[in-house]
């Protein structure tokens, strides 16, 4: 080190921790006002995708009032690369066990973007509709709604919610199972519900369960009374 840097070196150094701890109170600040106070750091990986209150954006899915067993061992299938996803494995493979547990608990904590109901009298001809809440026995296909709860609202903490999820996002998932390339989950449930579903079904149901969100009856979580919340 010559005598031009050494003599640089304090006020230099000073002024670059200075900018640094001056960059850093920005950011927490900014992610405080975006996430509830309680927020784990961790959370702030997550929201630039997933939404300030987990809420799901555009093409990426809600995290927002889904059980955090499910949550928590879709990390730990992302980050041992069994779930694959290109965006998604290097993230979870960042986060220590400790964190994985966290994220998922805190978003499993926060209210789901919205309540949906599922239409009172669908029809046959309403393949979506039908098929999400009356299934198809004929092919062992059960409604959706009885593992998945009315309005695709999610039960308890491995049964994920399907309302809002992005149409392509439930198709791909679908499309997966189908093709083992997405782990079996509990019971292999969804594999064998998977591989009963054509591509006519898959389109109807995930856009049924997409544009839940978007229907009359769709309510803000906190609106409803608490007994009628999942
Ligand atoms: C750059 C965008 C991006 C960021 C940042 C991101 N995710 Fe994701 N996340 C995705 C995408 C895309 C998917 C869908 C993956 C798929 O199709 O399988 C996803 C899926 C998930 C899923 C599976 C959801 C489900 O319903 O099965 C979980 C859990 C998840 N992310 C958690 C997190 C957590 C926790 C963080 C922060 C530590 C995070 N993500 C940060 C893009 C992102
Ligand atoms: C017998 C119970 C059961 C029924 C019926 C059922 N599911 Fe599932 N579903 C599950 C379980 C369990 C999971 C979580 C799998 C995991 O942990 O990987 C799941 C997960 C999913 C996911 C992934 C959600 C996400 O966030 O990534 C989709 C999509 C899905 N189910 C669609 C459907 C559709 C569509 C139907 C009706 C045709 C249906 N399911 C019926 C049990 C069921």
């Amino acid at each position: 080190m010559n005598a031009h840097s050494r003599k640089q070196k304090g006020p230099a150094r000073r002024s670059a921790v200075t900018l640094l701890w001056f960059v850093a109170a920005l950011g927490a600040s900014a992610f405080a006002q975006k996430t509830s106070p309680d927020a784990p750091k961790s959370v702030a990986a997550c929201i630039g995708c997933h939404g300030a209150k987990g809420e799901g954006i555009a093409t990426f899915p809600r995290l927002a009032g889904t059980g955090q067993a499910y949550l928590r061992a879709q990390l730990d299938a992302f980050g041992d690369g069994s779930r694959k996803n290109s965006i998604m494995q290097p993230i979870a493979q960042q986060l220590t066990a400790a964190q994985r547990t966290e994220v998922a608990q805190y978003f499993s904590q926060l209210p789901a973007p919205f309540l949906a109901a599922d239409p009172v009298q669908p029809l046959p001809a309403d393949g979506g509709a039908w098929l999400a809440t009356r299934g198809r026995w004929s092919d062992d296909v059960p409604a959706c709604v009885q593992c998945h709860g009315p309005g695709g609202r999610g039960v308890g903490a491995q049964f994920p919610p399907l309302a809002g999820l992005p149409a392509a996002y439930i198709t791909e998932q679908l499309q997966a199972w189908k093709a083992g390339s997405r782990p079996p989950g509990p019971l292999a449930l969804m594999t064998g519900i998977a591989q009963q579903l054509t591509e006519t079904d898959i389109t109807a149901v995930a856009a049924y369960y997409a544009n839940l969100a978007k229907t009359p009856d769709a309510v803000p979580a906190k609106a409803l009374p608490p007994k009628s919340r999942p």
